[in-house]
């Protein structure tokens, strides 16, 4: 079986695996756009981006009933051990810093984002990850500005890119086009847009310009679309 990626809305995604089920930013039960809710995934792995209440999301609970490991910064693995998460099953990173898990390598990549938790206690440092599979390498942006060493990032090939073009928060559609040129991902697929009105955008007019000025293809997913890579 080939890898596959379902988007659950807002920065949620899943990754499937042969062998394993790997979820980023579990925002479910309070996402207006998720298809499902916390108590329907069962995730061997999950991946927290930053502190924001609309990406650690349902973590917690999760990961308390799957006894997924857990993949964050330090900061964010800290507070979740407050929150009885078992400290087995984190795994703490910060920027730059890879690890080796049995789906795959995990690279912690940078961000440039804010990262206060939930209850406003100190969330360490946002990133995005960069996952190289056993037959891809997908780079999920995550909450971030657009930034050069996107150019670094995507160096050794990417078959996917997954990048925020919601505005406000992060990057928009505009900047968006040039971090794709820096990339140079084989496909691109937007994230963090239509949550709520201040960051609605049009993705088809998005994925026009993505045609038009880059060598990446667009990839539109609606809430529940799952993708072969
Ligand atoms: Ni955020
Ligand atoms: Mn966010």
């Amino acid at each position: 079986m080939s890898t596959s990626i379902t988007w659950l809305g807002h920065n949620c995604w899943t990754i499937e695996t042969a062998s394993h089920l790997i979820l980023l930013d579990p925002f479910l039960d309070d996402s207006p756009t998720a298809p499902l809710k916390a108590a329907d995934v069962k995730p061997n792995f999950i991946l927290v981006s930053h502190g924001h209440a609309d990406h650690v999301g349902d973590t917690v609970a999760i990961a308390r009933r799957t006894q997924a490991t857990v993949l964050a910064n330090f900061e964010v693995g800290q507070w979740l051990a407050r929150q009885d998460v078992a400290s087995s099953q984190i795994v703490g990173m910060n920027p730059g810093g890879g690890v080796q898990q049995p789906f795959g390598h995990v690279k912690f990549t940078i961000a440039h984002h804010s990262s206060s938790m939930p209850d406003g206690s100190y969330g360490g440092v946002p990133g995005g990850f960069l996952l190289t599979l056993a037959g891809a390498r997908i780079y999920f942006a995550c909450d971030t500005a657009l930034f050069f060493d996107m150019k670094l990032i995507g160096s050794g090939g990417l078959d996917l890119a997954v990048l925020p073009i919601g505005d406000l928060f992060t990057m928009g559609p505009e900047d968006s086009i040039d971090a794709i040129k820096l990339l140079n991902p084989k496909r691109v697929a937007p994230c963090h847009y239509n949550t709520w009105p201040p960051i609605a955008q049009d993705a088809h007019a998005w994925a026009g310009k993505v045609r038009s000025h880059t060598a990446a293809e667009p990839i539109l997913l609606q809430p529940g679309d799952k993708i072969a890579l």
